[in-house]
Protein backbone atom coordinates (compact mmCIF):
# COMPACT_ATOMS: atom_id res chain seq x y z
CA UNK A 1 0.00 0.00 0.00
CA UNK A 2 1.40 2.98 -0.81
CA UNK A 3 0.52 7.02 -0.66
CA UNK A 4 2.21 8.48 -3.41
CA UNK A 5 1.00 12.13 -4.86
CA UNK A 6 1.09 12.16 -8.51
CA UNK A 7 2.36 15.63 -8.34
CA UNK A 8 -0.13 16.73 -10.64
CA UNK A 9 -2.24 20.10 -9.46
CA UNK A 10 -3.33 21.41 -6.05
CA UNK A 11 -2.15 18.89 -3.12
CA UNK A 12 -5.86 18.28 -1.55
CA UNK A 13 -6.49 17.17 -5.30
CA UNK A 14 -3.31 14.74 -5.09
CA UNK A 15 -4.16 13.34 -1.57
CA UNK A 16 -7.77 12.88 -3.08
CA UNK A 17 -6.88 10.79 -5.22
CA UNK A 18 -4.07 8.73 -3.16
CA UNK A 19 -6.74 7.96 -0.58
CA UNK A 20 -8.95 7.02 -2.78
CA UNK A 21 -6.75 4.64 -5.01
CA UNK A 22 -5.70 3.21 -2.00
CA UNK A 23 -9.55 2.69 -0.48
CA UNK A 24 -10.76 1.64 -3.90
CA UNK A 25 -8.13 -0.37 -4.31
CA UNK A 26 -9.00 -2.83 -1.56
CA UNK A 27 -6.01 -1.40 1.11
CA UNK A 28 -7.93 0.11 3.58
CA UNK A 29 -11.03 -1.64 4.86
CA UNK A 30 -14.55 -0.23 5.26
CA UNK A 31 -14.56 0.68 9.11
CA UNK A 32 -10.69 1.24 8.95
CA UNK A 33 -9.99 4.39 10.64
CA UNK A 34 -7.55 7.08 8.81
CA UNK A 35 -4.49 8.97 10.50
CA UNK A 36 -5.48 12.16 12.16
CA UNK A 37 -5.30 15.27 10.43
CA UNK A 38 -2.20 16.00 12.00
CA UNK A 39 -0.72 12.91 11.62
CA UNK A 40 -1.12 12.17 8.66
CA UNK A 41 0.08 16.44 7.78
CA UNK A 42 3.16 15.35 9.62
CA UNK A 43 3.60 12.19 7.52
CA UNK A 44 3.39 13.50 4.42
CA UNK A 45 4.89 16.94 4.93
CA UNK A 46 1.91 19.18 4.13
CA UNK A 47 -0.22 21.51 6.19
CA UNK A 48 -3.25 20.55 8.10
CA UNK A 49 -5.62 21.99 5.85
CA UNK A 50 -4.65 20.57 2.73
CA UNK A 51 -5.16 17.00 4.53
CA UNK A 52 -8.26 18.56 6.17
CA UNK A 53 -9.84 19.76 2.57
CA UNK A 54 -9.12 16.25 1.11
CA UNK A 55 -11.00 14.49 3.73
CA UNK A 56 -14.01 16.54 3.20
CA UNK A 57 -13.97 16.04 -0.18
CA UNK A 58 -13.52 12.47 -0.07
CA UNK A 59 -16.60 12.34 2.70
CA UNK A 60 -18.35 14.43 0.40
CA UNK A 61 -17.43 11.69 -2.30
CA UNK A 62 -18.96 8.87 -0.24
CA UNK A 63 -15.23 7.64 0.40
CA UNK A 64 -15.08 8.17 3.73
CA UNK A 65 -17.32 8.98 6.86
CA UNK A 66 -16.63 10.73 9.46
CA UNK A 67 -17.54 9.66 13.14
CA UNK A 68 -17.98 12.28 15.78
CA UNK A 69 -14.71 11.52 18.44
CA UNK A 70 -13.26 8.95 16.41
CA UNK A 71 -12.12 11.03 13.10
CA UNK A 72 -12.56 9.91 9.63
CA UNK A 73 -12.80 6.27 8.39
CA UNK A 74 -13.16 3.96 5.57
CA UNK A 75 -17.11 4.23 4.33
CA UNK A 76 -19.13 1.24 5.30
CA UNK A 77 -20.13 0.51 1.81
CA UNK A 78 -18.49 2.43 -1.07
CA UNK A 79 -20.53 4.26 -4.04
CA UNK A 80 -18.68 4.01 -7.45
CA UNK A 81 -18.67 6.97 -9.11
CA UNK A 82 -21.84 6.06 -11.08
CA UNK A 83 -23.66 5.71 -7.11
CA UNK A 84 -23.30 1.57 -7.44
CA UNK A 85 -21.72 0.10 -4.65
CA UNK A 86 -18.63 -1.21 -5.22
CA UNK A 87 -17.02 -4.56 -5.12
CA UNK A 88 -15.74 -4.39 -1.02
CA UNK A 89 -11.99 -5.81 -0.42
CA UNK A 90 -11.48 -9.63 0.34
CA UNK A 91 -10.91 -10.48 3.85
CA UNK A 92 -6.98 -10.97 3.94
CA UNK A 93 -6.54 -14.32 2.45
CA UNK A 94 -3.26 -14.72 4.82
CA UNK A 95 -1.57 -14.02 7.78
CA UNK A 96 0.69 -12.18 5.60
CA UNK A 97 -1.82 -10.25 4.06
CA UNK A 98 -3.08 -9.48 7.44
CA UNK A 99 0.12 -8.47 8.32
CA UNK A 100 0.45 -6.33 4.98
CA UNK A 101 -2.95 -4.27 6.05
CA UNK A 102 -1.55 -4.11 9.49
CA UNK A 103 1.63 -2.50 9.10
CA UNK A 104 0.74 -0.39 5.92
CA UNK A 105 0.33 2.28 4.66
CA UNK A 106 3.84 2.53 3.56
CA UNK A 107 4.66 5.95 2.93
CA UNK A 108 7.32 6.39 0.54
CA UNK A 109 9.52 9.42 0.51
CA UNK A 110 8.08 12.73 1.75
CA UNK A 111 5.68 14.31 -0.73
CA UNK A 112 6.56 17.26 -1.86
CA UNK A 113 5.65 17.29 -5.55
CA UNK A 114 5.40 21.22 -6.04
CA UNK A 115 8.75 22.22 -5.01
CA UNK A 116 11.33 23.47 -7.02
CA UNK A 117 14.42 22.68 -4.79
CA UNK A 118 13.60 18.88 -3.20
CA UNK A 119 16.65 18.56 -0.80
CA UNK A 120 15.21 14.71 -1.61
CA UNK A 121 17.71 11.79 0.47
CA UNK A 122 18.42 8.53 -1.45
CA UNK A 123 17.74 9.71 -4.87
CA UNK A 124 21.30 10.18 -6.61
CA UNK A 125 20.85 11.70 -9.72
CA UNK A 126 24.34 13.44 -10.57
CA UNK A 127 25.98 11.69 -13.80
CA UNK A 128 23.95 13.57 -16.68
CA UNK A 129 25.78 11.75 -18.74
CA UNK A 130 24.67 8.02 -17.47
CA UNK A 131 21.21 7.43 -19.65
CA UNK A 132 23.35 7.70 -23.12
CA UNK A 133 25.79 5.31 -21.63
CA UNK A 134 23.04 3.36 -20.49
CA UNK A 135 21.50 3.12 -23.39
CA UNK A 136 24.25 2.40 -25.49
CA UNK A 137 24.96 -0.55 -22.93
CA UNK A 138 21.51 -1.59 -23.84
CA UNK A 139 21.56 -1.71 -27.24
CA UNK A 140 24.65 -3.64 -27.17
CA UNK A 141 23.63 -6.13 -24.83
CA UNK A 142 20.33 -6.78 -26.58
CA UNK A 143 21.83 -7.88 -29.39
CA UNK A 144 24.02 -10.68 -27.96
CA UNK A 145 22.13 -11.43 -24.79
CA UNK A 146 20.85 -15.41 -25.61
CA UNK A 147 16.62 -14.85 -25.21
CA UNK A 148 16.23 -18.00 -23.10
CA UNK A 149 16.02 -17.79 -18.81
CA UNK A 150 18.72 -16.63 -17.70
CA UNK A 151 20.85 -18.33 -14.52
CA UNK A 152 18.84 -17.27 -11.67
CA UNK A 153 22.04 -16.79 -9.13
CA UNK A 154 22.34 -13.90 -12.22
CA UNK A 155 24.21 -14.45 -15.51
CA UNK A 156 27.92 -15.49 -15.00
CA UNK A 157 29.77 -12.59 -16.22
CA UNK A 158 28.46 -9.99 -14.30
CA UNK A 159 28.97 -12.10 -10.56
CA UNK A 160 32.57 -12.18 -12.24
CA UNK A 161 32.65 -8.93 -12.32
CA UNK A 162 30.66 -8.20 -9.23
CA UNK A 163 33.37 -10.28 -7.65
CA UNK A 164 36.64 -8.80 -9.02
CA UNK A 165 34.96 -5.17 -7.79
CA UNK A 166 34.23 -6.47 -4.50
CA UNK A 167 37.99 -7.36 -4.54
CA UNK A 168 38.87 -4.12 -5.80
CA UNK A 169 36.76 -1.53 -4.41
CA UNK A 170 35.75 -3.23 -1.11
CA UNK A 171 38.70 -5.55 -0.36
CA UNK A 172 36.36 -9.08 -0.33
CA UNK A 173 37.42 -12.03 -1.59
CA UNK A 174 34.59 -13.78 -3.31
CA UNK A 175 34.17 -16.55 -5.76
CA UNK A 176 31.87 -15.78 -8.42
CA UNK A 177 29.66 -18.70 -7.51
CA UNK A 178 29.35 -17.74 -4.25
CA UNK A 179 27.11 -14.67 -4.67
CA UNK A 180 23.57 -13.93 -5.73
CA UNK A 181 22.39 -11.21 -8.01
CA UNK A 182 19.27 -9.90 -7.10
CA UNK A 183 16.35 -7.64 -7.68
CA UNK A 184 17.77 -4.58 -5.56
CA UNK A 185 18.53 -4.44 -1.66
CA UNK A 186 14.57 -4.71 -1.56
CA UNK A 187 14.46 -8.44 -3.00
CA UNK A 188 18.06 -9.21 -0.92
CA UNK A 189 15.97 -8.26 2.38
CA UNK A 190 12.68 -10.40 1.41
CA UNK A 191 14.87 -13.48 0.73
CA UNK A 192 17.02 -13.15 3.96
CA UNK A 193 13.33 -12.72 5.89
CA UNK A 194 12.19 -16.13 3.99
CA UNK A 195 15.41 -17.81 4.45
CA UNK A 196 16.13 -16.65 8.11
CA UNK A 197 12.74 -15.65 9.92
CA UNK A 198 9.73 -17.78 11.26
CA UNK A 199 6.72 -15.83 12.54
CA UNK A 200 7.27 -14.70 15.92
CA UNK A 201 11.25 -14.71 15.66
CA UNK A 202 12.90 -11.67 16.87
CA UNK A 203 15.01 -9.51 14.67
CA UNK A 204 17.32 -7.25 15.31
CA UNK A 205 17.09 -3.67 13.95
CA UNK A 206 18.94 -0.13 14.51
CA UNK A 207 16.64 2.43 16.05
CA UNK A 208 16.44 4.86 14.08
CA UNK A 209 16.85 2.56 10.78
CA UNK A 210 15.60 1.36 7.12
CA UNK A 211 12.18 1.46 7.54
CA UNK A 212 11.86 -0.64 4.54
CA UNK A 213 13.72 -3.18 6.34
CA UNK A 214 11.45 -2.97 9.14
CA UNK A 215 8.63 -3.73 7.38
CA UNK A 216 10.02 -6.25 4.97
CA UNK A 217 10.84 -7.97 8.84
CA UNK A 218 7.53 -7.04 10.30
CA UNK A 219 5.00 -8.36 7.34
CA UNK A 220 6.41 -11.87 7.57
CA UNK A 221 6.05 -11.95 10.84
CA UNK A 222 9.24 -11.36 12.82
CA UNK A 223 9.55 -9.93 16.50
CA UNK A 224 10.93 -6.59 16.09
CA UNK A 225 14.02 -6.11 18.69
CA UNK A 226 15.03 -2.70 18.57
CA UNK A 227 18.64 -1.54 19.59
CA UNK A 228 19.63 2.61 19.72
CA UNK A 229 22.30 3.60 17.72
CA UNK A 230 24.19 6.97 18.33
CA UNK A 231 26.88 8.45 17.10
CA UNK A 232 29.39 5.12 17.24
CA UNK A 233 26.45 3.23 14.91
CA UNK A 234 24.71 0.35 16.81
CA UNK A 235 25.01 -0.09 20.60
CA UNK A 236 26.41 -3.79 20.57
CA UNK A 237 26.37 -3.91 24.39
CA UNK A 238 22.26 -3.25 23.74
CA UNK A 239 22.14 -7.01 22.03
CA UNK A 240 19.60 -9.34 23.47
CA UNK A 241 20.92 -11.62 25.45
CA UNK A 242 18.09 -14.29 23.83
CA UNK A 243 19.54 -15.43 20.43
CA UNK A 244 17.94 -13.51 17.23
CA UNK A 245 17.09 -15.10 13.96
CA UNK A 246 19.54 -11.91 12.60
CA UNK A 247 21.08 -8.35 13.14
CA UNK A 248 20.82 -5.67 10.40
CA UNK A 249 23.18 -3.29 10.45
CA UNK A 250 24.32 -0.67 8.39
CA UNK A 251 27.87 -0.23 9.13
CA UNK A 252 29.50 1.62 6.68
CA UNK A 253 27.28 4.27 6.88
CA UNK A 254 24.44 3.96 9.08
CA UNK A 255 21.32 4.73 7.43
CA UNK A 256 19.28 7.55 8.39
CA UNK A 257 22.63 9.00 10.65
CA UNK A 258 25.54 8.55 8.64
CA UNK A 259 27.51 7.07 11.02
CA UNK A 260 29.89 4.03 10.18
CA UNK A 261 30.15 1.46 13.15
CA UNK A 262 33.35 1.96 15.71
CA UNK A 263 36.20 -0.39 15.28
CA UNK A 264 35.33 -1.92 18.84
CA UNK A 265 32.00 -2.92 17.95
CA UNK A 266 32.32 -4.28 14.46
CA UNK A 267 34.98 -6.80 16.87
CA UNK A 268 31.92 -6.92 19.29
CA UNK A 269 29.27 -7.21 17.03
CA UNK A 270 31.21 -10.35 15.46
CA UNK A 271 31.97 -11.95 18.67
CA UNK A 272 28.47 -11.71 19.52
CA UNK A 273 27.01 -13.33 16.11
CA UNK A 274 29.36 -16.24 16.62
CA UNK A 275 28.25 -16.72 20.14
CA UNK A 276 25.17 -16.52 19.45
CA UNK A 277 24.57 -18.67 16.24
CA UNK A 278 23.09 -15.60 15.00
CA UNK A 279 23.25 -14.31 11.28
CA UNK A 280 24.78 -10.20 10.75
CA UNK A 281 22.81 -8.97 7.68
CA UNK A 282 25.14 -6.46 6.74
CA UNK A 283 23.97 -3.73 4.29
CA UNK A 284 26.25 -1.85 2.59
CA UNK A 285 24.23 0.84 1.60
CA UNK A 286 26.21 3.76 0.18
CA UNK A 287 29.67 1.94 1.45
CA UNK A 288 31.14 3.35 -2.11
CA UNK A 289 30.03 6.34 -1.73
CA UNK A 290 32.59 7.70 0.47
CA UNK A 291 34.42 11.05 -0.03
CA UNK A 292 37.64 10.54 2.11
CA UNK A 293 38.94 6.91 1.04
CA UNK A 294 40.23 4.34 2.76
CA UNK A 295 36.56 3.44 2.78
CA UNK A 296 35.43 0.93 5.78
CA UNK A 297 35.68 -2.35 5.31
CA UNK A 298 32.46 -4.58 5.09
CA UNK A 299 32.02 -6.73 8.38
CA UNK A 300 31.88 -9.43 5.41
CA UNK A 301 35.87 -9.59 5.35
CA UNK A 302 36.57 -9.46 9.30
CA UNK A 303 33.88 -12.58 9.70
CA UNK A 304 35.81 -15.70 10.07
CA UNK A 305 32.93 -17.84 11.38
CA UNK A 306 30.84 -17.55 8.58
CA UNK A 307 27.89 -15.50 10.00
CA UNK A 308 27.40 -12.63 7.50
CA UNK A 309 25.31 -11.95 4.93
CA UNK A 310 26.60 -9.39 2.89
CA UNK A 311 24.32 -7.23 0.23
CA UNK A 312 25.49 -4.42 -1.75
CA UNK A 313 23.34 -2.24 -4.29
CA UNK A 314 23.99 -0.32 -7.78
CA UNK A 315 20.80 1.48 -6.90
CA UNK A 316 22.91 4.54 -5.37
CA UNK A 317 26.30 4.26 -7.29
CA UNK A 318 23.96 3.95 -10.59
CA UNK A 319 20.71 4.46 -10.14
CA UNK A 320 17.94 2.72 -8.34
CA UNK A 321 15.61 2.32 -11.39
CA UNK A 322 18.46 -0.55 -12.21
CA UNK A 323 16.68 -2.49 -9.15
CA UNK A 324 19.97 -4.74 -9.72
CA UNK A 325 21.69 -5.55 -6.36
CA UNK A 326 23.98 -8.54 -4.67
CA UNK A 327 23.59 -10.78 -1.54
CA UNK A 328 27.06 -12.56 -0.62
CA UNK A 329 25.48 -15.48 1.57
CA UNK A 330 27.51 -16.78 4.40
CA UNK A 331 28.38 -20.70 2.84
CA UNK A 332 26.33 -22.68 4.79
CA UNK A 333 23.37 -20.72 3.89
CA UNK A 334 24.04 -20.51 0.36
CA UNK A 335 22.16 -23.23 -0.85
CA UNK A 336 18.95 -21.79 0.51
CA UNK A 337 19.38 -18.30 -0.79
CA UNK A 338 19.90 -19.72 -4.16
CA UNK A 339 16.83 -21.71 -3.92
CA UNK A 340 15.03 -18.80 -2.17
CA UNK A 341 15.63 -16.71 -5.28
CA UNK A 342 15.25 -19.51 -7.75
CA UNK A 343 11.64 -19.74 -6.58
CA UNK A 344 11.55 -15.47 -6.16
CA UNK A 345 11.84 -15.12 -9.86
CA UNK A 346 13.76 -17.27 -11.95
CA UNK A 347 16.08 -14.28 -11.78
CA UNK A 348 17.23 -10.99 -12.60
CA UNK A 349 16.41 -9.48 -16.74
CA UNK A 350 19.05 -10.95 -18.45
CA UNK A 351 19.68 -8.12 -21.00
CA UNK A 352 20.39 -5.19 -17.55
CA UNK A 353 23.03 -7.54 -16.34
CA UNK A 354 24.51 -7.71 -19.39
CA UNK A 355 24.66 -4.01 -19.59
CA UNK A 356 26.04 -3.61 -16.57
CA UNK A 357 28.57 -6.14 -16.55
CA UNK A 358 30.24 -4.36 -19.95
CA UNK A 359 29.82 -0.99 -17.93
CA UNK A 360 31.71 -3.07 -15.23
CA UNK A 361 34.48 -4.87 -17.40
CA UNK A 362 35.10 -1.90 -19.85
CA UNK A 363 35.93 1.04 -17.04
CA UNK A 364 32.91 3.11 -17.94
CA UNK A 365 31.61 1.88 -14.19
CA UNK A 366 34.75 3.34 -12.86
CA UNK A 367 34.64 6.87 -14.52
CA UNK A 368 30.67 7.29 -13.54
CA UNK A 369 31.69 6.29 -9.87
CA UNK A 370 34.86 8.28 -9.91
CA UNK A 371 32.29 11.42 -11.72
CA UNK A 372 29.19 11.00 -9.28
CA UNK A 373 32.38 10.84 -5.72
CA UNK A 374 33.68 14.13 -7.44
CA UNK A 375 30.03 15.91 -7.87
CA UNK A 376 28.81 14.62 -4.66
CA UNK A 377 31.70 16.47 -2.90
CA UNK A 378 31.16 19.92 -4.47
CA UNK A 379 27.23 19.22 -3.46
CA UNK A 380 27.97 18.56 0.01
CA UNK A 381 30.29 21.26 0.42
CA UNK A 382 27.61 23.94 -0.77
CA UNK A 383 25.41 22.32 1.21
CA UNK A 384 27.78 22.51 4.47
CA UNK A 385 28.79 25.90 3.73
CA UNK A 386 25.05 26.79 2.84
CA UNK A 387 23.41 25.69 5.90
CA UNK A 388 26.64 27.25 8.60
CA UNK A 389 25.40 30.37 6.15
CA UNK A 390 22.04 30.38 6.26
CA UNK A 391 21.16 28.30 9.16
CA UNK A 392 20.97 31.07 11.36
CA UNK A 393 22.81 28.95 14.17
CA UNK A 394 19.75 26.70 14.54
CA UNK A 395 21.61 23.42 13.50
CA UNK A 396 24.49 21.67 14.58
CA UNK A 397 25.74 18.32 12.37
CA UNK A 398 29.02 16.42 11.19
CA UNK A 399 29.87 17.12 7.82
CA UNK A 400 29.28 14.16 5.95
CA UNK A 401 31.89 11.97 4.73
CA UNK A 402 29.83 9.32 2.61
CA UNK A 403 26.81 9.20 0.92
CA UNK A 404 24.10 11.69 -0.42
CA UNK A 405 22.58 13.21 2.89
CA UNK A 406 23.74 15.55 5.76
CA UNK A 407 21.48 15.18 9.27
CA UNK A 408 20.95 18.66 10.68
CA UNK A 409 20.03 18.27 14.62
CA UNK A 410 18.22 20.83 15.47
CA UNK A 411 20.70 22.95 18.00
CA UNK A 412 20.42 22.78 21.72
CA UNK A 413 19.75 26.43 21.54
CA UNK A 414 17.34 26.20 19.17
CA UNK A 415 13.26 26.08 19.40
CA UNK A 416 12.64 26.03 15.88
CA UNK A 417 9.57 23.58 14.88
CA UNK A 418 10.95 21.44 12.55
CA UNK A 419 7.65 20.28 10.90
CA UNK A 420 6.71 23.86 10.73
CA UNK A 421 9.98 24.76 9.01
CA UNK A 422 9.24 21.75 6.33
CA UNK A 423 6.01 23.10 5.44
CA UNK A 424 6.88 26.76 4.98
CA UNK A 425 9.98 25.90 3.67
CA UNK A 426 7.99 23.60 0.86
CA UNK A 427 5.51 26.96 0.62
CA UNK A 428 8.74 28.72 -0.61
CA UNK A 429 10.02 25.63 -3.13
CA UNK A 430 12.19 24.35 -0.90
CA UNK A 431 11.82 20.53 0.40
CA UNK A 432 13.36 19.43 3.31
CA UNK A 433 12.91 15.77 5.11
CA UNK A 434 12.36 15.14 8.59
CA UNK A 435 14.32 12.64 10.85
CA UNK A 436 10.59 11.30 12.44
CA UNK A 437 8.65 8.47 13.13
CA UNK A 438 9.12 6.77 10.09
CA UNK A 439 12.60 6.13 10.69
CA UNK A 440 11.77 5.06 14.40
CA UNK A 441 10.68 1.82 15.51
CA UNK A 442 10.39 3.26 19.13
CA UNK A 443 7.88 5.91 19.44
CA UNK A 444 9.34 9.56 19.29
CA UNK A 445 8.29 13.18 20.02
CA UNK A 446 8.43 16.01 17.84
CA UNK A 447 11.37 15.77 14.95
CA UNK A 448 14.47 16.83 15.97
CA UNK A 449 16.63 16.58 12.33
CA UNK A 450 16.36 17.43 9.12
CA UNK A 451 17.60 14.94 6.85
CA UNK A 452 19.20 16.94 3.26
CA UNK A 453 20.14 15.03 0.43
CA UNK A 454 22.38 16.73 -2.01
CA UNK A 455 22.05 14.49 -4.58
CA UNK A 456 19.65 16.05 -6.64
CA UNK A 457 20.54 19.61 -6.79
CA UNK A 458 23.90 21.86 -8.20
CA UNK A 459 25.94 23.27 -5.79
CA UNK A 460 24.01 26.90 -7.13
CA UNK A 461 20.51 25.34 -6.72
CA UNK A 462 21.70 23.99 -3.55
CA UNK A 463 23.25 27.64 -2.14
CA UNK A 464 19.75 28.87 -3.40
CA UNK A 465 17.91 26.44 -1.16
CA UNK A 466 20.26 27.50 1.65
CA UNK A 467 19.69 30.83 1.67
CA UNK A 468 15.33 30.19 1.08
CA UNK A 469 15.24 28.24 3.88
CA UNK A 470 17.33 30.67 6.10
CA UNK A 471 14.73 32.95 5.11
CA UNK A 472 11.59 30.72 6.18
CA UNK A 473 13.37 30.01 9.58
CA UNK A 474 13.94 34.05 10.10
CA UNK A 475 9.83 34.43 8.99
CA UNK A 476 9.20 31.54 11.91
CA UNK A 477 11.28 33.46 13.93
CA UNK A 478 9.98 36.63 13.26
CA UNK A 479 6.43 35.07 14.23
CA UNK A 480 7.33 33.76 17.32
CA UNK A 481 6.91 30.25 15.87
CA UNK A 482 10.09 28.55 17.64
CA UNK A 483 7.72 26.13 19.87
CA UNK A 484 9.20 25.64 23.40
CA UNK A 485 12.51 25.07 24.10
CA UNK A 486 13.44 21.63 23.66
CA UNK A 487 16.80 19.30 23.91
CA UNK A 488 18.36 19.15 20.70
CA UNK A 489 20.55 16.46 21.36
CA UNK A 490 21.09 13.33 20.01
C1 LIG B 1 19.63 1.47 4.10
C2 LIG B 1 19.36 1.28 2.65
N1 LIG B 1 19.74 0.13 2.08
C3 LIG B 1 19.54 -0.09 0.77
C4 LIG B 1 18.95 0.85 -0.03
C5 LIG B 1 18.81 0.58 -1.49
O1 LIG B 1 17.76 -0.25 -1.75
P1 LIG B 1 17.56 -0.87 -3.18
O2 LIG B 1 18.82 -1.57 -3.55
O3 LIG B 1 16.41 -1.83 -3.00
O4 LIG B 1 17.22 0.24 -4.11
C6 LIG B 1 18.51 2.04 0.52
C7 LIG B 1 17.81 3.02 -0.30
O5 LIG B 1 17.50 4.13 0.07
C8 LIG B 1 18.74 2.26 1.89
O6 LIG B 1 18.37 3.42 2.47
Amino acid sequence: MLLTLDGNGPLYLQLHRAIEALVRGGHARPGERLPSTRDLADELHLSRNTVRAAYELLAADGVLARHRGSGHQVAAVLQTRAGTPAQPPAPPQSRYARRLRDAGPFVVGAALPAVRLNLKYGEPLTNPLLPDLWRRELARSAAYTPLGYPHSGGLLELRGEVAAYLERRRGIDVAPEDLLIVAGTQQALSLVSRVLIDEGAPAVIEDPGYFEMRWVLQTHGAQLVAVPVDRHGLQVDRLPERRPALVYVTPAHQFPLGVALAERRRAELLAYARRQQTWIIEDDYDGELAFDPPLRAPLYGADDADRVVHIGSFSKVLAPSLRLAYLVPPRALRDDFRAAKYLADLGCAAYDQAALATFLRTGGFQRHLRRVVRALRQRRDALVEGLRRHGRGHFRFDVPSAGMHLVAWRSNRSGLDLSRLAQVAAQAGVGVHLLDRRHYATPVASPRALLLGYGRLSPNEITLACRILGECIATLERDGERGPDESGSQ
